[in-house]
């Protein structure tokens, strides 16, 4: 691809003074396509969709329907009413642990590498008598499908949920759904992903994938922030309580009764993030014209500068398998005797290169290994270059050997 044409979309990454921007699982800078249909609602259209029939109302109600639409299609999906908004991967997260009708002894799978969005909300269903067990990885990381399988049979006939992470923010492993979903299908059990690092980065197929829910955030993917989405089969949606109902939600209320309505409606309670929809139908525009395959070639040819770079640096040690092929976007590091906190704010004070330091929310993974503080995660998005990567290596290795030095 032409990463050059790419970046020239982005304001942010325009000018003298432009960071190094590697911070990008937390989430992706936007393009200017973004911020005028965010600007453009406000300056024009003002309005509530799905409610107002003046002008300005009908706009935004077809701007809405198009998106779904276009989000449908960009994770594989025929039918758009399948998709509803939410205001991030979490709040679709929780819509489905909270949503979905249990009983005393179900149990829930997921991984020990779990962001905690889609590990707290299963941890919430304890008191409605759900347990929630968990798949340890490979010692690198990688998915134990056989630790899994075993797993599942040991479930016996409780098995009713496994939710896993697609691409973990931890370390950029990716989790073979595909094999997972029909292990877990054998099994009796639905399968929820947690889509927040893969939809962003890689070609998104649910069908292929054969799970039944799928989550993400679009602020991940150029989008606005407070948008996310959440899909699911009809038959799974349609009988899921919502989490926020009133207003937009009901065929008809009493004050002793009320009824639902249909999908997507349903599961879209109060006024919605209109500004929010219009910026991701941009976002859905620009990466229409690219194809993802490219920017997961791109984010890897970045990651391998990184990775290869930093490896043999006293003390410093890659999170996941060494390969960067088989961690996409993500050099998440850690470093023996330094304080991570400082050495990111070292990195931007230095040489103007952007990362996070500390848990990512991840904190199953690092607290039981002893690694409190966590790591420097750097993570590539397809409009880095290659001299960005270049940039990250000097600015670690002068940081390092300094602080090194120092100790
Ligand atoms: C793997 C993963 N899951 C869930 C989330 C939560 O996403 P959101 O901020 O959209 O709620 C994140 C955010 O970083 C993530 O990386």
């Amino acid at each position: 691809m032409d990463v050059r044409e790419f970046r020239s979309h982005f304001p942010t990454l325009q000018g003298d003074d432009v960071p190094v921007y590697l911070d990008n699982a937390c989430m992706t800078l936007r393009p200017k396509q973004v911020i005028d249909a965010v600007q453009e609602y406000y300056a024009l259209n003002p309005s509530c969709a799905g409610r107002s029939v003046h002008r300005w109302g009908m706009s935004v109600s077809q701007t809405v329907s198009r998106c779904r639409r276009k989000l449908a299609d960009y994770i594989g999906v025929k039918q758009a009413r399948e998709v509803v908004f939410t205001p991030n991967a979490t709040h679709s997260i929780n819509q489905v642990a909270a949503g979905l009708k249990w009983k005393q002894g179900d149990i829930v799978l997921t991984s020990d590498r779990e962001h905690n969005s889609n590990l707290v909300p299963w941890l919430k269903l304890k008191d409605k008598g759900v347990e929630l067990r968990t798949v340890p990885s490979l010692a690198d990381n990688s998915f134990d499908l056989e630790a899994f399988e075993t797993a599942c049979a040991d479930a016996g006939g409780h098995l009713r949920v496994v939710s896993l992470v697609h691409v973990g923010n931890l370390d950029g492993v990716e989790i073979p759904i595909s094999e997972v979903s029909k292990i877990a299908h054998d099994h009796g059990a639905i399968i929820h992903v947690d889509g927040a690092q893969s939809a962003p980065h890689i070609p998104i197929d649910v069908e292929a994938l054969g799970c039944d829910l799928f989550s993400f955030s679009i602020h991940k993917m150029l989008g606005p922030t407070g948008v996310g989405a959440l899909w699911g089969r009809e038959e799974i949606m349609s009988t899921l309580e919502p989490i926020c109902a009133g207003g937009g939600t009901v065929s008809s209320a009493s004050a002793s009764e009320y009824s639902l309505r249909t999908i997507p409606d349903r599961l879209e309670g109060g006024l919605g993030h209109y500004a929010g929809i219009c910026g991701t139908e941009a976002a859905l525009d620009l990466l229409s014209k690219y194809n993802m395959h490219d920017f997961a070639t791109q984010e890897i040819r970045v990651n391998d500068i990184i990775s290869n770079g930093i490896k043999d640096l006293p003390g410093v040690e890659i999170i996941g398998p060494q390969a960067a092929s088989k961690r996409g976007g993500i050099c998440s590091i850690l470093l023996k005797d330094l304080d991570i906190q400082n050495v990111g704010i070292l990195m931007d004070e230095v040489g103007g290169v952007f990362v996070r330091s500390g848990l990512h929310c991840v904190n199953q993974w690092f607290e039981p290994r002893g690694y409190m503080q966590g790591s420097l995660r750097a993570s590539a998005y397809a409009y880095n270059t290659e001299e960005e990567a270049k940039c990250f290596v000097d600015t670690f290795t002068e940081i390092i050997e300094g602080l090194s030095g120092g100790v």
